[in-house]
Order: structure tokens, then C-alpha cells, then sequence
């Protein structure tokens, strides 16, 4: 019988067990480049099987939110090695969420206060990001329209990413996951909603699927399919992603093609805007029955919904994000029963500071 608390052997590394910290962008860095105070709070979380970053700008093209940091410049590299060193040191193991969120950007972020980069030229609707308004002040604020890549661009952003993945293993990085979900560039190429190109990135499934195989083909070839996982998260709708008849296709021809590859794992998040559940069983079984690497899965999970999930073989690995934030000890809470600590969404992004970020205890057991 599997258990979460079992070790599990993803890739080349081995896991000390089955629950994974899902990424989350916290916006401590206030120069893009990651800090001892970011170091000291993954280290808080090394008891988790994997911890996976918060999302990574590749390229400063690639920022759409203030104080997140990066991974194309040798200070970040030297930054992210606090980080990797303080989980390996408690005997955690650590991906780097490598991150271009195309559309959903501003000016303000932009190289130059140029517009930012999608498949096509359709905003991102309603959707607001954490940036600079006219004033300098930061907070969130409406998204600047985007202008279409270039053929030749799309290119060059698949090489960034694979630069950004030998700058994540130089850095101490276990692995990197590309960040294909939650609305950010590579979903805006897989929805054909948005995606209005047509070279050979736009149309078809395989076209629109074609940038986000290219980037992990050039990804692999940088530091090898064993230390690479992909995030998807199909139906969810988040940012302005609308629905369309071919998405089952899409995500199952993924499936076939990064099955295909050997990479590491999919990351799959089960959850829309609203918190509702989007991934049938039979969808996760047609996954699996295509992709015969790790499955991880993200979304409202619970322990008890963790457990049967994996015990049912539909998943091997779940993914906490919420939970990990006021429960840097979630793993032994779980493992022991213990409550869980509720996290402040006031402070779930912001500044440079440890408040509500790093000052969460663990469990006392001397209060049960
Ligand atoms: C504060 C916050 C920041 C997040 N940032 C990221 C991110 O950088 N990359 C990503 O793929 N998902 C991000 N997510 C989504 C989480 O990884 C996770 O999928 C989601 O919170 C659902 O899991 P949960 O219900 O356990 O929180 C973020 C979520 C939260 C709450």
C-alpha cells in the first residue's frame, strides 16, 4: 500500500516522501534577486518531498509582478544558491518554477516600458497583476494589452528557458518545472481562443502545443528529462482562458508527446477560479494511461483526499500550496494529525519583509 509518508524516487532523486510544496509567488524579493530571508523560509519547508519555487522570471521580459525574483543574471544564481544550499542542508530536495507570464504583464515591468509579449494581441480582460502605476506605487493594477512574438521570438523565448534551466541547475536547482498553467505565455499558445497565429504556432493542436514541446525539447537538452516537470492546469478558465471544444485533445496529445519525452513529471492543477473541481477521474486515468511518469496533483487537497488519490494509483505525488504557508511543518502535521495553522491573505504577497512569510511556527506537540 502506498502511503504519502513513503519514499518515492522521481527521476534521478530520490523523494523522502510523496507531498510536494506547490509554488507560490510571495513577492520578497525587491530586486529580482532572491534573499537570505526567501532562504531561511524554504528552508522552513524542507520536510516536503519536493519543494517546487515560486514562479521564475526567465528573462525580464518574462515579469508580469513587482519583487518577484529571477533566474538570467549571475546575482540571481548566486541569490537562488542561498536557497538550494539551506534545503539540502536539512535534506530537502528543490525545483525552480521557470516562469514567462506573457499577456498578463504592465508596462512598468517591461525592459524599456515596452508592451509585453503573447501568442496574439488579445488582452487579458479584467485581469489585474502587481505593478507600478503611474506614480510609482506599486499595487494591483489593470494589465497593459500585449503585442504578438514574432516567429523568430518564439524561438528565442524557448532558448531562454532553456538558459534559464542551466542557470537553475548552476544555482543548486534538483530540477526545473515549466510553468505551463494558470493562464500565463505557454497557455496563451495552447488556447486557440487567444492564440490567433498563423505560422506554425497557431491552428492546430499540434501547432499550439508546438512551442511548449520545443521549449522543453531545448530545456532537455540543457539538463536532461529526468530533471524536468511540467505544470498544466486543463479547464481552469484562470485569466481570461476561455473555454474551447478541442481542450480534452490538446491536454491528451500533451500527455502523449511529454510521455513521449520521459520527463519527469506533470503537474496538474484541479481547480478553477471558482474552487471547483475540473478533472474527472476518467480524465486523469486517460492521462495517466498516456503519460507514464509521475503525476503530481494540485488543488484544495487534503490529507484524506491526498491519500485516496494516491492510493486509488491515479497520482503519485500532492502538491499543498495554501497549506504550506502557515504550516512550515505541514508533512509532520499531517503524518501526526496535528491542526492546521490558517494562513493571513494579507500577507500572501509583498515587500521584502519575514511577516507572514517566515514567522509562522511549527507545531508545539506540549498544546495538544
Ligand atoms: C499566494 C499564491 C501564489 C501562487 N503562485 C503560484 C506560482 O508562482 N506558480 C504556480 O504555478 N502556481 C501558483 N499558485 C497556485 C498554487 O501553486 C496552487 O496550485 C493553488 O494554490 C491550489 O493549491 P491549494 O488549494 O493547495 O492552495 C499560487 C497560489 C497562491 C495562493
Amino acid at each position: 500500500m502506498s502511503s504519502l509518508f513513503d519514499s518515492y524516487p522521481l527521476g534521478d532523486v530520490r523523494l523522502h516522501n510523496r507531498v510536494v510544496m506547490a509554488p507560490m509567488t510571495r513577492a520578497r524579493s525587491l530586486d529580482t534577486i532572491p534573499n537570505a530571508v526567501m532562504a531561511e523560509y524554504y528552508r522552513q519547508r524542507a520536510s516536503a518531498g519536493l519543494i517546487v519555487t515560486e514562479g521564475t522570471a526567465i528573462s525580464p521580459e518574462a515579469q508580469g509582478y513587482a519583487f518577484i525574483p529571477g533566474i538570467w543574471s549571475p546575482e540571481q544564481v548566486m541569490g537562488w544558491k542561498k536557497t538550494t544550499t539551506a534545503v539540502h542542508d536539512e535534506g530537502g530536495r528543490i525545483f525552480c518554477q521557470l516562469w514567462h507570464v506573457g499577456r498578463l504583464s504592465h508596462r512598468s515591468l517591461q525592459p524599456g516600458g515596452r508592451q509585453p509579449v503573447s501568442s496574439g494581441a488579445a488582452p487579458a480582460r479584467g485581469c489585474q497583476i502587481f505593478a507600478y502605476d503611474d506614480d510609482g506605487e506599486v499595487g494591483f493594477i489593470n494589465v497593459t494589452d500585449p503585442r504578438p512574438l514574432t516567429t523568430a521570438e518564439v524561438e528565442r523565448v524557448a532558448r531562454d528557458y532553456a538558459t534559464g534551466a542551466a542557470n537553475a541547475l548552476d544555482a543548486g536547482f534538483d530540477g526545473v518545472e515549466l510553468h505551463a498553467a494558470n493562464g500565463y505565455l505557454f497557455e496563451q499558445f495552447l488556447n486557440p481562443a487567444v492564440n490567433t497565429r498563423d505560422d506554425q504556432y497557431g491552428g492546430t493542436v499540434p501547432n499550439r502545443v508546438r512551442f511548449l514541446l520545443e521549449a522543453v525539447d531545448r530545456v532537455v537538452e540543457e539538463v536532461g528529462s529526468s530533471r524536468v516537470g511540467v505544470r498544466l492546469s486543463p479547464f481552469s478558465g484562470l485569466f481570461d482562458m476561455p473555454s474551447y471544444a478541442e481542450a480534452q485533445e490538446t491536454y491528451l496529445y500533451l500527455a502523449d508527446e511529454l510521455g513521449r519525452r520521459h520527463i519527469a513529471y506533470v503537474h496538474l492543477i484541479d481547480q478553477n477560479p471558482d474552487g471547483q473541481r475540473l478533472l474527472a477521474p476518467e480524465f486523469l486515468a486517460s492521462f495517466r494511461a498516456r503519460y507514464g511518469e509521475a503525476i503530481i496533483l494540485a488543488g484544495a487537497l487534503t490529507g484524506e483526499l491526498a491519500h485516496a488519490l494516491v492510493e486509488r494509483g491515479l497520482i503519485d505525488l500532492t502538491a499543498f500550496g495554501q497549506p504550506y504557508i502557515a504550516n512550515p511543518d505541514l508533512v509532520e502535521r499531517l503524518q501526526n494529525g496535528w491542526p492546521l495553522a490558517t494562513p493571513d491573505p494579507k500577507s500572501y504577497y509583498g515587500g521584502g519583509g519575514a511577516e507572514g512569510y517566515s514567522d509562522y511556527p511549527r507545531f508545539d506537540p506540549a498544546t495538544v
